[in-house]
């Protein structure tokens, strides 16, 4: 499993880090197949495997739950767990036992919170516990409510220096990387180029150290519409609702079972069985 200190040397040698969110036993397990250098168990399951619309809902338990699968699915790969809204908040005490929980019921490798300010002391303290720290900075979902929709972020000259002195506030805290989402891609070259820790972008351009997509966007899978940043490579809801459509058509029509999928007694039993 790829550390701290590989995805350092990654920024170093200016290797790309890929980065993938799972939420489950086969999407793990085919992330990891693919190469991924990380997972991220995103509270984006929120939308994209729980059908709520944002990740306020979403709560500890899930996240759990959900690490737990996708470890299983991963065992190899270096798992990122997102805390839930308003688990690391409360104060220092609760941001700690939840991350406690995270690692060691879990079995996670780092968390992620979001934002700067307040946040930054506890970033701090959970490193100071041991627990590595992912940080979000630019779009943060979480704060939808407060940033009034899902917008790029760090467009004028005073929110970019704001973020770019977050950035460098989150790294003194302790953080092993940064998620940049929805921020101009001068601006993430910029942070890039300040921070020693990787850079991981999702609408950050192509200038930073990684990239992070969410699983469903990039395979088209359960998502009606996608944000401008997303590549989908493929188009898997197609497939699976083809796939369906059949099963349910062959069903009525009685062309499914075929033999193929039967069992059948021997000869001999079924006279035993009736004479
Ligand atoms: O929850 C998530 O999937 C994320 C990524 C979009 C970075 O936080
Ligand atoms: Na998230």
């Amino acid at each position: 499993m790829k550390t701290k200190s590989d995805f350092l040397k990654m920024k170093e040698t200016n290797e790309p880090i890929v980065m993938l969110t799972a939420y489950d036993f086969p999407s793990a397990k085919l992330a990891e197949g693919a190469g991924v250098d990380m997972i991220l168990v995103g509270d984006s399951l929120g939308m994209v495997v729980l059908g709520y619309d944002s990740t306020i809902p979403v709560t500890m338990e899930d996240m759990i739950h959900h690490t737990k699968a996708v470890r299983r699915g991963a065992p190899n790969t270096f798992i990122v767990t997102d805390m839930p809204f308003m688990s690391y908040h409360l104060s220092k005490e609760d941001a700690l036992r939840n991350a406690k929980r995270l690692m060691q019921e879990a079995n996670t490798n780092a968390v992620k919170v979001e934002g700067a300010d307040e946040v930054v002391d506890i970033i701090r303290a959970l490193t100071k516990a041991g627990v590595p720290v992912v940080a979000h900075l630019g779009l943060t979902p979480q704060s939808v409510g407060v940033l009034g929709g899902y917008k790029v972020q760090g467009k004028d000259a005073e929110s970019a220096r704001k973020l770019l002195n977050d950035a460098k506030l989150c790294e003194q805290a302790g953080a092993i990387a940064l998620v940049l989402e929805c921020v101009p891609k001068q601006l993430a070259a910029e942070i890039t180029k300040q921070l020693t820790i990787p850079t991981i972008g999702i609408g950050a351009g192509d200038d930073v150290d990684g990239q992070v997509l969410v699983y469903h966007d990039v395979l088209g899978y359960g998502v009606e519409r996608v944000p401008k940043f997303v590549k989908k490579y493929a188009n898997i809801q197609e497939t699976i609702h083809h796939a369906i459509s059949s099963y349910v058509a062959e069903v009525k029509l009685r062309q499914f079972p075929e033999s193929a999928h039967m069992f059948t007694m021997k000869e001999e039993a079924l006279v035993a069985l009736y004479g």
